[in-house]
């Protein structure tokens, strides 16, 4: 059975202090993560450390790093690498972010690199596709995120990609409060689940975790992950609220 998934994207929001604060009020609000949920953090580079001691021993709960480079090592003033992520126990990576598209130019190319440097050094990527607001309207969102599944994972082999996390995110859903309905959501996961089938099988296509982002909050939740292709969300506003997070979390399947 593929893992349902809350995570939390903090971007690069709150100082340590107040995400220490966070955890606190987080782990002191009601929820519950059963044997086939997970909960992943995905915090600024400096607080991984902190955090993932902070989180230690808490079951089914995980840190991730929201972005690595895509070279091994070398003169790359300011940033981190994969390795590095490893080195100090991070298992999870957050790939191909919209605003890490648009705003520090990551292409299609570029994130098949990140995304075998993360496997290299035992890493799961948690890798994001969605189309601008200018797709959708012209309905082409299929194809378009077709490409960059293509383009970024269809080079890894069966067993690279079973059990592996997508996070479709609507651009125009992100931090905009515009939510895709549930069945928009389930639509284009269902499409991704196809794609995938049509090219590994549906095996691999069913162990794959494809995770809704784009103004998810506790108000919708339940409704959106509720969707049969929907394996819980990516989460940025909201899940810096703790008792939103905390809701989110037990509105997982
Ligand atoms: P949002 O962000 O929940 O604030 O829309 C989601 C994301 O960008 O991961």
């Amino acid at each position: 059975m593929r893992k349902q998934i809350a995570a939390a994207n903090w971007k690069m929001n709150l100082t340590l202090q107040q995400g220490e604060t966070l955890i606190d009020e987080l782990l002191s609000t009601p929820h519950e993560l059963t044997e086939n949920q997970l909960a992943i953090f995905a915090v600024p580079f400096p607080y991984l450390i902190s955090i993932k001691n902070k989180l230690a021993g808490k079951k089914n709960v995980f840190v991730a790093a929201q972005n690595c480079n895509n070279k091994k090592s070398g003169a790359y003033t300011g940033e981190v690498s994969a390795e590095m992520l490893k080195s100090i126990g991070i298992q999870y990576v957050v790939l191909g972010h919209s605003e890490r598209r648009e705003y520090f130019s990551e292409s299609n190319a570029m994130l098949a690199e990140k995304v075998n440097i993360c496997f290299e050094n035992g890493m799961v990527p948690v890798f994001c596709c969605g189309e601008p607001l200018a797709i959708r309207e012209v309905d082409t969102q299929n194809s378009y995120v077709e490409t960059q599944l293509k383009e970024s994972l269809f080079h890894l082999t069966a067993e690279q990609l079973t059990g592996f996390i997508i996070a479709y995110e609507p651009i125009w859903a992100i931090g905009t409060g515009k939510t895709a309905t549930s069945g928009q959501a389930q639509e284009m996961h269902a499409h991704i689940r196809s794609v995938l089938a049509a090219q590994y099988g549906n095996t691999v296509a069913d162990s794959i975790s494809i995770l809704y982002g784009g103004s998810v909050k506790a108000s919708n939740a339940k409704e959106i992950f509720g969707k049969p292709d929907v394996d819980g969300g990516l989460v940025g506003g909201a899940s810096l609220i703790a008792a939103e997070f905390a809701a989110i979390i037990n509105g997982l399947k």
